[in-house]
């Protein structure tokens, strides 16, 4: 059997470094508290100052960020009905909670240009079955047309859940991805903008979400609330100092993270406009490689790109077998083009039937990704690029 060429050019690289390390080790000599406390406040003040948002809850995961979004929504008593628009590419975790939380999700067709939402296709949905959610995903680092989108928020008042998990520090006209939703998710997962070992955030304008964000996140207490908020349920419920910290005032979850990770998470986020900056650089350079050859996510002007990886599609599936085992044999990690079309996981279409649509189909049929990272070099990118246009 022939034998694999050992991987020399990764999709993601670790950006936690050893001086990241070094830094962390000193912190923990100093014995802190060792689960969440002021440091991950400290860390969730930081991002909402980076991200342009009021408030942000810091728990374990982007898919927990998701999970945490759905269930205050429902929570909040705000939603005419439990319809919610769903893209058809983005991650599980986008869609699970809406399943897991008894909402009825309806899937939409992909963009053409970005891959996000295809608003033609999401205005029908929305003529025809009212949702009172859209969960939108900003692809892979590339923004997505906010301003019709947003306009259709206005027109038909959907509540919009924005899922930036692999995307932040991209920027639609000069506003940074992650602050047009009601409530927006991101993650700190290896490999992503940041990472935070595992980690994830939501952030919000909006006090109310914001309350429910910090009970659901941990047990449904009152604990995290600020004091205004904790005295009215205290009022509310009529309860003795003594049973105080522990009246559990909705069913909620444990999606907390710790005052470790959010260390992790300070330390990263001075470095995340640098890293960002370079994968910007990366993105552009293959971009100039492979742009006019290739179909690929295009932005709207005065967009900023901050891609993870870089995302292309093959002709057909005949080329994209023989661009991958070029990789392949160059030592380049590749794989599919995120999860491809979601309507055509077993996960979606035991319950709903395949949702196939000719955007999302091609994306999951042709789609492929090259690495991204702060650390590959412009020449990297070149041979790699090189690779690419040699198979097809
Ligand atoms: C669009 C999107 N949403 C959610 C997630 C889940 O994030 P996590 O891996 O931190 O749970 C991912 C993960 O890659 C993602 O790409």
């Amino acid at each position: 059997m022939k034998t694999l060429s050992p991987i020399k050019y990764y999709l993601a690289e670790d950006t936690i470094d050893n001086k990241d390390i070094d830094r962390l080790i000193s912190w923990l000599k100093g014995t802190p508290r060792l689960t969440k406390d002021k440091v991950t406040v400290e860390f969730e003040e930081k991002w909402s100052r980076w991200v342009g948002l009021k408030h942000s809850v810091f728990c374990n995961s982007g898919s927990s960020a998701n999970l945490l979004m759905y269930y205050v929504l429902l929570l909040s008593g705000r939603l005419k009905n439990k319809k919610v628009v769903v893209p058809s590419v983005g991650w599980v975790t986008t869609i699970a909670p809406a399943i897991q939380f008894g909402f009825e999700p309806i899937m939409c067709e992909a963009d053409k240009d970005t891959f996000g939402l295809d608003l033609e296709h999401l205005e029908k949905i929305l003529i025809k079955d009212k949702p009172s959610t859209v969960m939108m995903v900003q692809v892979l680092g590339v923004p997505h047309k906010m301003d019709a989108l947003l306009k259709l928020k206005q027109k038909y008042g959907f509540i919009l859940l924005e899922d930036t998990c692999a995307a932040f520090g991209a920027k639609y006209k000069g506003k940074k991805v992650g602050s047009f939703g009601d409530m927006s998710s991101f993650s700190f997962y290896f490999g992503h903008q940041m990472s935070t070992i595992e980690g994830g955030m939501v952030s919000t304008d909006d006090k109310q979400f914001y309350d429910l964000l910090k009970m659901m996140r941990s047990h449904g207490w009152s604990k995290d609330l600020d004091k205004d908020a904790h005295n009215a349920l205290v009022q509310k419920y009529q309860v003795d100092d003594f049973h105080t910290p522990f009246v559990f005032y909705e069913a909620g979850f444990n999606l907390r993270s710790t005052d470790l990770n959010a260390y992790v998470g300070i330390g990263q986020l001075e470095k995340l406009d640098w890293m960002g900056q370079r994968r910007t650089e990366n993105h552009t350079r293959y971009k100039e490689h492979l742009g006019d050859k290739f179909y690929i996510q295009r932005p709207e002007e005065n967009c900023v790109i901050s891609s993870i990886h870089f995302g292309m599609l093959a002709e057909d599936e005949p080329q994209r077998k023989r661009i991958v085992k070029a990789l392949v044999e160059n030592g380049i990690e590749t794989r599919i083009f995120s999860a491809g079309n979601l309507g055509l996981h077993p996960f979606w279409f035991n319950r709903y039937g395949k949702a196939s649509f000719p955007m999302a189909d091609k994306i999951h049929h042709c789609g492929l990704f090259l690495p991204n990272h702060p650390s590959l070099k412009q020449e990297d990118i070149d041979f790699i690029a090189k690779v690419v246009l040699d198979a097809a």
